[in-house]
């Protein structure tokens, strides 16, 4: 029975002032103009950083953990210890065969994708650190399932507790709107749901947070598809539903289940990845939304934070780049590139969960320059290879290399064009006495050239807003977006998914590190024009989204490691 306190599909919960001030003006506000202003506003300056609280209120601090008080929740097995996939093989189409969809399976991927990995301890606080990263750890990426009946599983809809490793059941279907959602999707599919609470990341950095929370829903879609990677799974971004659709699959429009909590509080619809057994050739155009909107409800969900501050230019932002329906993308043409080599036999679940972002880099060990040109093929696309097959886009970002640290190559700045088709307007866009040299012994796929020779040490850390870690590793990048051709060309909504990419980007570049038997660390601080007038980038045409770096980490040793479920009494292989 349909629910009534269900709101209606076009006012879902994130504020929508301006889609209100359209039907009182009946004048039509374009939301590109406001998706570029917030880019440009929320920029870091050497002289100014993007504006924020400027201090932390420890008061209303987000919880890190929604939960949905009610909710008859399934307990999920601690299960990725028995998952012996090697990492190597996620990279070699069909080595992986595919594992049943069971509660066991089903239980690995969300653990390897969004479940804990570990806790830290430092004079008497305690905080989880998660599979999938975050800016600042706040965590606003939440996870759901969307399944078809299955042992354990009524079908419905699910959200996924990280700390308490359990799926938490928002919606149950009766047979029939069960059978409807079964023939909705793909035979041995189910959809992964993602979301954003951008209060988390604003009460931290302010305007700036709803950057990094798109960067972490992209660093999330990658920890999704390389856990389904490693069960031998795929996974595709379902690219051609509304936000009002995945709202409503996910039940982010449902006033009732979050009265009491502030509108700050609610989640914002991200994304739905089909999570598949099998080569899905076509997606699904439809999903049975109001069958799931009529399901069986339940759940409250958890205030976060007693009170807020009110971001508006993030309600404005989230607003305009709020996605309409499209049409099915079309197939993505990807060069021929060779297979993708990775030497790394270690378990993929060990790797995932070991990944840690490094707090400071030893400023001294190289890595070798066959490791680097190992790590930026990973970033080049291939059909059927993780984490790019999930995407349905063709590279829309590039890398600015700072080369500190790497044997048999002259340190300077280095570009990596992920795509030859950009070459020519990349080539125009940036600084003129540019060098362009491919290096001697760079593979000859790799579309890697030399800018500039010198040691950039002093300016890698600068535009990192001053972090050493931008200086002290064996290299550092900004990922250069193709931007304001993409946005007016595509949509608003686009500002969102150019982020995701380089979140992508930056989860590869995570699990390289540790395969390499290094680290990583993305910056999501940087001083945007910096680094585009070191590159000579006039305009906006392309814009820097994201600093990341790699080198030996230097461990803080004051902090003590916890295991991740400890707090659960409950271990590993169950
Ligand atoms: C989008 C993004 C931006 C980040 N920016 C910075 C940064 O500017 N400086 C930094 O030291 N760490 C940065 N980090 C690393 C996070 O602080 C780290 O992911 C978080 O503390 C969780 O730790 P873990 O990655 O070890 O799980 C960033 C991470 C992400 C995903």
């Amino acid at each position: 029975m349909a629910d009534p306190e269900a709101l209606p599909p076009t006012n879902h919960l994130v504020t929508r002032r301006h889609h209100d001030a359209i039907s009182e003006t009946g004048a039509a506000v374009d939301p590109i103009p406001i998706a570029l202003s917030y880019h440009q506003q929320t920029k870091h300056h050497l002289d100014r950083y993007a504006r924020s609280l400027g201090y932390l209120d420890w008061a209303s601090q987000p919880d890190p953990f929604r939960i949905f008080k009610g909710a008859v929740r399934v307990k999920l097995p601690l299960a990725a210890d028995g998952l012996t996939t090697p990492y190597a093989d996620l990279f070699t189409p069909l080595a992986v065969s595919s594992q049943p969809l069971d509660l066991r399976n089903i239980a690995i991927l969300f653990e390897l994708a969004l479940g804990l990995s570990a806790w830290k301890e430092f004079q008497g606080s305690r905080w989880a650190l998660r599979c999938n990263p975050s800016s600042g750890n706040l965590h606003p990426t939440e996870g759901y399932a969307i399944v078809p009946a299955l042992p354990h599983f009524k079908a419905g809809v699910y959200h996924y507790a990280s700390r308490d490793h359990c799926l938490e059941r928002r919606c149950c279907l009766e047979e029939g709107a069960a059978a409807e959602l079964a023939r909705a999707l793909p035979t041995d599919s189910f959809l992964v749901g993602l979301s954003s609470i951008h209060w988390r990341e604003a009460w931290k950095y302010g305007e700036r947070a709803f950057r990094y929370c798109q960067h972490d829903a992209g660093h999330a879609i990658a920890t999704v598809r390389y856990a389904g990677a490693a069960l031998g799974w795929t996974a595709l971004l379902l690219d051609s539903f509304s936000d009002d659709d995945v709202a409503a699959m996910l039940v982010l429009d449902r006033a009732g289940d979050f009265s009491g909590v502030d509108p700050y509080d609610r989640e914002h619809p991200d994304a739905l990845i089909l999570v598949s057994r099998g080569l899905v050739s076509t997606p699904p155009r439809a999903m049975p939304v109001e069958t799931i909107r009529a399901g069986h409800w339940a759940g409250q969900a958890n205030q976060l934070s007693p009170s807020h501050v009110d971001w508006d230019m993030i309600d404005d932002v989230a607003e305009a780049t709020w996605k309409p329906a499209t049409d099915l993308p079309g197939r993505v043409e990807h060069t021929l590139l060779p297979p993708l080599y990775s030497a790394c036999r270690t378990s993929s679940a060990t790797l995932i969960r070991q990944r840690r972002s490094c707090l400071a880099l030893d400023g001294q060990t190289p890595i070798a320059a066959e490791t680097f040109y190992r790590m930026l093929d990973h970033l080049l696309p291939r059909p059927g290879v993780p984490p790019w097959d999930t995407l349905s886009w063709p590279p829309q970002l590039h890398a600015g290399l700072f080369v500190h640290r790497v044997v048999g190559l002259t340190p300077g700045l280095y570009l990596l064009e992920r795509d030859q088709a950009i070459h020519d307007r990349l080539r125009a866009a940036l600084r003129l006495t540019f060098l362009w040299e491919k290096p001697a012994d760079c593979p000859e796929h790799l579309r890697l050239y030399r800018l500039m020779q010198g040691d950039l040490r002093s300016i890698a850390r600068l535009a990192s807003c001053h972090q050493e870690i931008g200086s002290d590793g064996a290299f550092s990048l900004g990922m250069i977006a193709d931007f304001t051709r993409t946005i007016r060309r595509q949509g608003a909504w686009w500002y969102r998914r150019l982020f995701w990419e380089a979140g992508v980007l930056g989860q590869v570049l995570y699990l390289e590190a540790e395969a390499a038997g290094v680290r990583s660390t993305g910056i999501g601080c940087y001083f945007d024009d910096t680094f585009h007038e070191l590159l000579g980038l006039a305009s906006d045409e392309f814009q820097d989204l994201y600093h990341f770096t790699v080198g030996r980490s230097v461990e803080d040793q004051r902090l003590l490691t916890i295991p991740p479920y400890a707090h659960l009494g409950r271990t590993r292989t169950e």
